[in-house]
C-alpha cells in the first residue's frame, strides 16, 4: 500500500542574511514559501555563503545570520517537517559549486543583469564570488533535485542559468539534475520603492521611506504608506504608468486576496488617503504576527541552534547524494 503514495514534489529557496527583509521579500517570495511548506517537501535557508562577495562585519553576519533563521521559523515554517537550514552549514554547497563552475561559460556568467549591476554599483570590489554568485546558486537548487523555486521576478534569470548548467552537465554525463522551475507569484513578484516606483523595493535603499521592513511597528509601517508616491490623478485604478498606485495595488491585493477589479470597485469614487490608510492596515495584519513571532523567537538561541543542527544534518543527507553522483560522473576517484 505505502508504494501507492505519491512522492511529494520538492521545493527550495534561500535569502541573503543581508539585513531585515522588506516586505518585497516577503511578498515576492517569503509569503509563497509558507504556503507551499504543508504541500512540498521543502528546504529553506539563509544563503550566507552569497552575502560574502560585499564585505560583512564578521560579527553581524553571524547576527544577521541568527536574525533571519528567527524570521524564517516565524513565518511558520515547521522545521521539524521541513528542512530549515544555514547554507555554509552544508559544505555541499560549495563543493558542488566548483564542480559546476567548470560546466559555465564565461560569457553566460557575464550576461547576468544582477553581476552587471552589482559590479557597477561597487567597482572597487568586483570579485570572482560575485561573477560565480549564480552557479553557487544553481548548486543549491541542483543538490535538492528541486522542483519548484519561489521566488522574485529578479531572480529567474540566475533559475535560467540553473537550468541551463544543469542539461549541459546532463546531456555530457547523462541525468543527474533535476530541471527546477520558478515560482513566481502573480501580484508580489516585483514590489517597488514606496518613493520611486520605477525602482525595485531593497533594503539597501539609502532611503528608510522607500522600504517595508518586516519588523516595522504598526506606526511606522502606516507613515511609510501614507508618504508613497503616487500621482495627481486621484483614482484608484491599474494602468501602465500609474506606477505608485499600481505598487500599492500589488501590496493590497497579496496582503488580502482581493483582485484588482474588486479593489477597483471598492475604492470608486475615493481619494489616495482612504485608499493607503487601508493599503496600509493590510500591511500592519499582515506583519504584525510575524514580528510578535520572531521577537519570541530571537530570545531563545538554544532552540535556534537546536533547529539549525536539524536543518544541517537534513540538508546535507539529502545533498550528499546528489554531490556523490555528480562527483563520480565527473571521474573523481571514489575510495
Ligand atoms: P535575496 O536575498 O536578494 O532576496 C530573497 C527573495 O526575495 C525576492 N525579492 C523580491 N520579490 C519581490 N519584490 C521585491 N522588491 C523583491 N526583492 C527581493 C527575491 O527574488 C528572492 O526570492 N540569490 C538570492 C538568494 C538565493 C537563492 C538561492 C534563491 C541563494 N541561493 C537558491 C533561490 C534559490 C538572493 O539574493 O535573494
Amino acid at each position: 500500500m505505502e508504494n501507492n503514495q505519491e512522492k511529494k514534489q520538492t521545493v527550495l529557496s534561500l535569502i541573503q542574511p543581508t539585513g531585515t527583509p522588506t516586505l518585497g521579500n516577503y511578498l515576492g517570495a517569503l509569503k509563497n514559501w509558507k504556503n507551499m511548506s504543508d504541500g512540498y517537501d521543502c528546504f529553506f535557508g539563509v544563503a550566507d555563503l552569497h552575502s560574502i562577495t560585499v564585505r560583512p562585519n564578521p560579527a553581524d553576519l553571524r547576527r544577521r545570520t541568527t536574525e533571519m533563521y528567527a524570521l524564517l521559523l516565524a513565518l511558520g515554517l515547521d522545521p521539524h517537517k521541513n528542512t530549515v537550514f544555514v547554507q555554509s552549514h552544508v559544505p555541499a554547497h560549495a563543493q558542488l559549486a566548483w564542480i559546476l563552475d567548470c560546466y559555465t561559460q564565461f560569457g553566460e556568467a557575464s550576461r547576468m543583469t544582477q553581476f552587471k549591476d552589482k559590479s557597477e554599483k561597487h567597482p572597487d570590489n568586483v570579485n570572482v564570488g560575485l561573477f560565480a554568485y549564480p552557479v553557487l546558486m544553481a548548486s543549491d537548487i541542483l543538490l535538492y533535485q528541486t522542483d519548484f523555486v519561489p521566488i522574485g521576478i529578479d531572480q529567474k534569470q540566475h533559475l535560467e542559468i540553473t537550468r541551463n548548467i544543469a542539461d549541459r552537465f546532463n546531456g555530457l554525463y547523462g541525468n543527474t539534475f533535476k530541471l527546477p522551475e520558478p515560482f513566481i507569484g502573480k501580484s508580489g513578484a516585483k514590489i517597488m520603492s514606496l518613493q520611486e516606483p520605477t525602482k525595485k523595493m531593497s533594503k539597501s535603499d539609502t532611503n528608510p521611506k522607500a522600504y517595508i521592513s518586516v519588523l516595522d511597528d504598526d506606526n511606522t509601517i502606516m507613515k511609510k504608506i501614507k508618504s508613497a508616491v503616487t500621482d495627481s490623478e486621484a483614482r484608484v485604478y491599474r494602468k501602465d504608468g500609474k506606477d505608485g498606485v499600481n505598487n500599492l495595488m500589488g501590496i493590497y491585493s497579496c496582503c488580502t486576496g482581493k483582485t484588482d477589479e474588486e479593489i477597483e470597485k471598492e475604492f470608486d469614487g475615493k481619494g489616495y488617503g482612504d485608499f493607503k490608510t487601508a493599503v496600509g492596515e493590510a500591511v500592519c495584519d499582515e506583519l504584525r504576527p510575524l514580528r510578535e513571532e520572531y521577537n519570541r523567537l530571537i530570545s531563545d538561541k538554544a532552540y535556534l541552534t537546536e533547529c539549525m543542527k536539524e536543518g544541517a544534518e537534513k540538508a546535507s543527507y539529502t545533498a550528499e547524494r546528489t554531490l556523490r553522483k555528480a562527483m563520480k560522473k565527473v571521474g573523481f576517484l571514489q575510495i
